[in-house]
């Protein structure tokens, strides 16, 4: 058999085992080990700001992916959960959809935000999950308020689109997505691409009940005794430092966030209202317990999962630098406050950055973002 006719009759065998797979018969498949494949072509959209990176291995100048070469996304086959309703159309004209998760939770939940913004924006697409390791840092947060299926399967020769910030750029392509399998590649870092599905993201992106109740708890825990009977905000503040301001990243135009910044808007919450408790949480406490001061504060030393559940649940908050801190900010009902310099423009960030994909539209209970510096 030649190589095209042997590729056609694995796709043919591909896309009947991932019918199976959809309408749940899972332990035939675990049995027989068919391979799944996800395959298209490859092209990409727009500049590419992770060229350079060497995770990337399968973006090269010929925009062609190379088979043996896919080591992030791995080379298995079977698929081994299936929590979405096994109802997936044999229909021509169904495509696969999937995107690449690289960095830690704040840049997943782009990846996953934009994926499932994506499907809806295009019905024939159907978004999948690479089952691996890293994605547990979204799983672990979200447990099963995820609705996005997760597959081992193997991408070959995927479409790949490739994310930038500026969206404004990236947001027509992704609503008329090439007719083929695609892999959303990148970062997309911005609120546009989600802006039309931003409630149902929000439900994706709801703790488990575990989680809200130790935030409750802690809460409780930590109200000013005076306080007790009496209303009163709480604000959270997430400080990121450590990895985000090395001298490196401040060379790429990452802003190391000032004392007087939290000073100033923590003063703009207490001119706002009565009684204020400030909940901090940062990966360099020291830092804030030296630079963070005054009355009624608690600095929390929980994990990321627990600190993003204890920011977004506070209600209002002080954002700083970072994608888990924009996050919490777009998850926060209440004010988000964030810092008003812009990377300089002559530094790689000044360059890629635009304010407007950053900053929501005030259009809701949640989006009321206010400059402070
Ligand atoms: C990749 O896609 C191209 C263009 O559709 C096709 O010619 C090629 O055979 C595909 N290769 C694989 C390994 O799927
Ligand atoms: C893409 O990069 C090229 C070269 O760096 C630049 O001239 C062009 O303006 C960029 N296009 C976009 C859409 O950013
Ligand atoms: C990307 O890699 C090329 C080739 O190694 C190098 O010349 C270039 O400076 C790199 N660009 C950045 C932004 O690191
Ligand atoms: C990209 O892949 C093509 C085809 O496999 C290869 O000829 C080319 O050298 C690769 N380019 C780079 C920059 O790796
Ligand atoms: C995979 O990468 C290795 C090392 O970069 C290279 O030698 C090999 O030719 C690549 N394989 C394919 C199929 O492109
Ligand atoms: C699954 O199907 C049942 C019955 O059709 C329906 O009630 C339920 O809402 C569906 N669940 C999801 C997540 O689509
Ligand atoms: C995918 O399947 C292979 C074997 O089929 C297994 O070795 C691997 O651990 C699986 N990966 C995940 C993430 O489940
Ligand atoms: C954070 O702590 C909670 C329990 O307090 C735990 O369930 C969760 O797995 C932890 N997350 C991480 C990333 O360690
Ligand atoms: C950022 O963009 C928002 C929304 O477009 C705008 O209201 C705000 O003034 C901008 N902030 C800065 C610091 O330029
Ligand atoms: C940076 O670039 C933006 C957009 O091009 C421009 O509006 C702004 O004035 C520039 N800022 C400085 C300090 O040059």
């Amino acid at each position: 058999m030649d190589g095209h006719r042997w590729l056609l009759s694995t796709l043919t065998l591909v896309i009947f085992v991932s019918i199976l797979f959809w309408i749940g018969e899972i332990d035939t498949l675990i049995k027989t080990g068919s391979k799944a494949l996800f395959s298209a072509h490859l092209l990409s959209f727009g500049n590419s700001s992770v060229g350079n990176n060497t995770e990337n291995v399968y973006l090269n100048a010929s925009r062609r992916v190379a088979v043996d070469n896919l080591t992030e996304v791995g080379t298995t086959s079977d698929v081994v959960t299936s929590d979405r309703n096994g109802s997936v159309s044999s229909e021509e004209g169904n495509y696969y959809l999937t995107a690449s998760f690289r960095g830690r939770l704040g840049n997943q939940m782009f990846q996953y935000a934009v994926l499932f913004a994506t499907a809806r924006a295009n019905h024939a697409w159907i978004p999948l999950l690479k089952k691996c390791r890293r994605l547990n840092v979204l799983k672990n947060t979200f447990g099963r308020s995820l609705s996005i299926s997760s597959a081992n399967f193997t991408i070959v020769n995927a479409t790949a689109v490739e994310g930038i910030v500026d969206a404004d750029v990236m947001l027509k392509e992704l609503r008329h997505l090439p007719k083929s399998n695609v892999l959303l590649e990148g970062y997309f870092e911005s609120h546009k691409y989600f802006a039309h599905v931003k409630d149902d993201l929000r439900k994706e992106f709801t703790f488990p009940r575990p989680f809200r109740d130790e935030v409750s708890n802690y809460y409780k825990s930590v109200t000013p005794i005076l306080w007790k009977d009496e209303p009163f905000v709480r604000v959270g503040i997430h400080v990121r430092r450590t990895t985000l301001i090395t001298e490196e990243r401040q060379k790429m135009g990452f802003i190391p966030r000032p004392p007087t910044y939290f000073t100033h808007a923590m003063e703009y919450f207490k001119q706002k209202y009565n009684r204020v408790q400030f909940i901090v949480t940062s990966d360099d406490l020291a830092w804030c317990k030296d630079n963070i001061l005054g009355e009624h504060i608690a600095y929390s030393t929980h994990n990321y999962t627990i600190d993003l559940a204890i920011l977004s649940l506070s209600d209002h908050i002080i954002i700083s630098l970072g994608t888990f801190s924009w996050w919490a900010g777009w998850l926060c009902k209440g004010t988000t406050v964030y810092y008003g310099v812009m990377p300089p423009n002559d530094t790689y960030l000044g360059k890629v950055y635009n304010n407007n994909s950053c900053v929501p539209v005030p259009d809701d209970e949640y989006n009321h973002w206010v400059s402070i510096i």
